[in-house]
């Protein structure tokens, strides 16, 4: 990401497409109340389309906890704790110069090598995961009012959602686990392609953020990924090659399991100088 401001007891860094995340210290007091202990999120804004959603969010949301109307934004807590934020979105277009892969009865690559990357540059945020305390009534919350559709769920467990019919397969994930209460799990930085979740992934590893899990592959959403952990709480992912789905997509529901959850994946990284499997004394 690229740091974008400094100062004022915040920094400021940027995706390609304008996607912001903001740092504060956790003692900051212009910081809403935490959903869990020691450094997390303290603030997810979702962007509306078009100044007549917000309107429609407007409506909805006047009886949510903590609600303030500012004019050009809306802030409410969720059902699990988060301060949330909606504003008509700013978020660029960004055209992208991406390198086709070649299989088996389609080459689109031709006389041209696909790349290596020396670290990633996240187009933008593509997801956010949250333990909840009471799934029902965050899926409720994220799917009635603010219009999110039902992408995928493990029963009882977790339910995927994509803020748009059309779009990627999921934008938000929702996940109760048994003994852990509300939280951040993950934020998911989308990159071009496989080869960049790759080199990124090693850019991180050989800058001392330690990998939580990956590279892997998620079947449920097909998704190439890499977990580090984030000094800011819960883990940062890097992320490509994920579902697309449409109105014409029916929803799946599943058992969650190890194999639901990741086809395959590399525990603790790889080691960039090596590049075999980190040790796990590493
Ligand atoms: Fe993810």
């Amino acid at each position: 990401m690229t740091k974008i401001g400094d100062g004022d007891g915040q920094s400021t860094f940027e995706t390609l497409n304008g996607a912001q995340l903001v740092i504060r210290s956790s003692d900051d007091p212009e910081l809403p109340e935490a959903f869990e202990d020691g450094s997390t999120l303290r603030r997810m804004t979702w962007g509306a389309a078009s100044a007549g959603d917000l309107d429609v969010l407007r409506d909805r949301l006047g009886d949510q906890p903590n609600y303030v109307d500012f004019g050009d934004a809306l802030e409410c807590r969720d059902p699990n704790g988060l301060t949330i934020r909606v504003c008509v979105t700013r978020l660029r277009d960004v055209e992208l110069a991406v390198t086709p892969i070649n299989q088996y009865g389609d080459m689109r690559r031709i006389d041209e090598p696909s790349p290596v990357y020396d670290r990633a540059t996240p187009v933008g945020v593509g997801h956010t995961v949250f333990f909840v305390d009471d799934l029902e009534a965050s899926e409720r919350f994220y799917r009635d009012l603010l219009g999110f559709s039902v992408s995928d769920r493990y029963t009882d467990r977790a339910v995927f959602l994509r803020m748009q019919v059309r779009g990627g397969h999921h934008n938000l994930f929702l996940l109760k686990l048994p003994h852990r209460g509300a939280g951040l799990n993950h934020v998911a930085f989308t990159v071009r392609d496989i080869h960049e979740v790759i080199g990124g992934g090693l850019a991180m590893n050989r800058q001392q953020w330690s990998t939580f899990l990956g590279p892997g592959r998620h079947p449920i959403s097909s998704a190439y990924f890499w977990y580090v952990n984030s000094p800011l709480g819960g883990a940062f992912e890097y992320y490509t090659n994920e579902d697309f789905l449409t109105e014409a997509w029916t929803p799946r529901e599943m058992r969650h399991s190890l194999e639901s959850f990741t086809e395959w994946a590399v525990e603790g990284g790889i080691d960039a100088d090596t590049r075999r499997q980190k040790s796990a004394q590493t």
